[in-house]
């Protein structure tokens, strides 16, 4: 099959590459010309494990290619698939100038009838919204599909490979059978793909999105709470996590949800939610939790120094939103690198990988450490904000030898309260309330 994918961020790079390698022939498109300069070399401009390999490979065979011309793409294949930013705007609602504008062109630009596939995550109503703009600008038929994206970041290339299901959106008997044909080699293994109407496919994305970051809000709370009356979030989530009806995963407590995803989908479906009068009370309070979570280590780093701060230095492990991926849009680590320079404190950092999109980010504001123990010299205390698994085993005589103060404020419970303790550290988690 001949695609386009209109986007090569960490949504449309993954889907082309994997697309490509199980034997279509993809064009990704994207406005970016140095980016798309970059992968025309075989150059991965994001980190995503395996990413890399596949992209060489499907590069050098010739069944990925790279272009800024969107006209080349949507000419020369019958399925577009757009994979854009559809960023939070000022009122929370996502922002559709990014699919509507592409959506436009590529009714200008088609020769014939085309599937227009949309993997944004957008409000319902929008496959109504971009077939509007496309009949408005063309006299050829074509059809558009809702079909959401559900990879992880970190794990993006497993998660299109083998995905736990495919939703697609759409009332096009033409349509359909083009899309089961496409994702068949990814769910010969018997993981479902649920047909069903556009409206639900858009709705499904964010009720999935929002739900996931309830059960992390959910844990949060359940954790301060543990601090209060002096029990251990980790033997809870153990003993609830055991129940099929709860199950095991997304019941980490940490120092709050962040990425590109989970913030901006909570306050697009509150907007969604409000402006058609049947508000979702349960999402503003999730939503007023995490931002709260996210400053609730600085409050404890806070305490500990007795409110002073000021000319203190931290050691920072941990920049990225999660482990296994450089991005830190939204990253809690940007919350609580403020909070702390706006005491006056001076931050000496390192993530394996985030550290040049941090330098982008925040620039020269904070010192960037050569390693993790580089990134203790001299700091009183260390805070781990990312859950990185080289960050898990360290150390921790050489890391009293480098600290100033044997202390560690666990942003996601990496440790263990009591090991730390018998090592001579004074440890700070979440939830970690049991005195042993
Ligand atoms: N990142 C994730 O884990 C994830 C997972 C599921 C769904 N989603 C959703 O998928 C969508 C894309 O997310 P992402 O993280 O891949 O975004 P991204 O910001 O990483 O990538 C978007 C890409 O689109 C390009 N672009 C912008 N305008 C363009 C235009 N007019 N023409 C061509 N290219 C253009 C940008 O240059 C960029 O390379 C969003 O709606 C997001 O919510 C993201």
């Amino acid at each position: 099959m001949k695609l386009s994918v209109i986007g090569t961020g960490y949504v449309g790079l993954v889907a082309g590459t994997c697309f490509a390698e199980s034997g279509n022939d993809v064009i990704c498109v994207d406005i970016d010309a140095e980016k798309v300069e970059r992968l025309r070399r075989g150059e991965c401009p994001i980190y995503e494990p395996g990413l890399t390999d596949h992209l060489k490979k499907n590069t050098a065979e010739k069944r990925l290619t790279f272009t800024t011309d969107l006209g080349e793409a949507v000419r020369g294949t019958e399925v577009i698939l757009l994979a854009l930013p559809t960023p939070q705007s000022e009122d929370g609602s996502a922002d559709l100038q990014h699919v509507l504008g592409v959506a436009r062109q590529v009714g200008r630009l088609m020769n014939g009838y085309k599937i227009i596939v949309n993997k944004s995550t957008v409000p319902v109503g929008t496959a109504d919204r971009v077939r509007e703009v496309v009949d408005a600008e063309t006299k050829h038929e074509f059809d558009v599909v809702s079909n959401p994206e559900f990879l992880k970041e970190g794990a993006a290339v497993n998660d299109f490979m083998k995905p736990e299901r495919v939703v697609i959106g759409t009332r096009s008997q033409r349509a359909l059978e083009v899309m089961q044909d496409l994702y068949a080699p990814f769910v010969r293994t018997g993981n479902p793909l649920i047909v069903m109407d556009e409206r639900s496919a858009e709705m499904t994305k964010y009720a999935s999105n929002s739900f996931l970051a309830t059960k992390i809000t959910f844990m949060n709370e359940i954790a301060g709470l543990c601090e209060q009356v002096g029990a251990d979030i980790d033997m809870i989530r153990r003993g609830m996590g055991s129940d099929a009806r709860i199950g095991s995963q997304f019941l980490f407590a940490g120092i709050g949800y962040g990425g590109s995803c989970f913030p901006k989908d909570v306050a697009a479906l509150i907007k969604t939610s409000e402006d058609r009068g049947h508000p979702l009370q349960v999402l503003k309070a999730v939503d007023e939790a995490n931002r709260r979570q996210k400053g609730r280590i600085v409050e404890k780093v806070r305490k500990h120094f007795h409110g002073e701060l000021k000319g203190r230095t931290f050691a920072i492990w941990g920049l990225s939103f999660k482990p296994n991926t450089d991005d830190t849009r939204e990253a809690p680590s940007l919350t609580v690198i403020d909070l702390l320079l706006k005491e006056g404190s001076v931050l000496r950092v390192f993530d394996p990988e985030a550290m040049e999109e941090m330098k982008r980010r925040i620039g020269s504001s904070v010192t960037y450490a050569a390693g993790n123990y580089d990134a203790l010299q001299g700091a009183e205390a260390l805070l781990v904000l990312t859950e990185w698994n080289e960050f898990r085993r360290p150390d921790f005589d050489r890391m009293k030898t480098l600290l100033k103060a044997p202390v560690i404020f666990d942003g996601r419970n990496i440790y263990d309260p009591r090991i730390m303790r018998e090592k001579g550290f004074t440890y700070y988690g979440i939830g970690r309330g049991l005195i042993p």
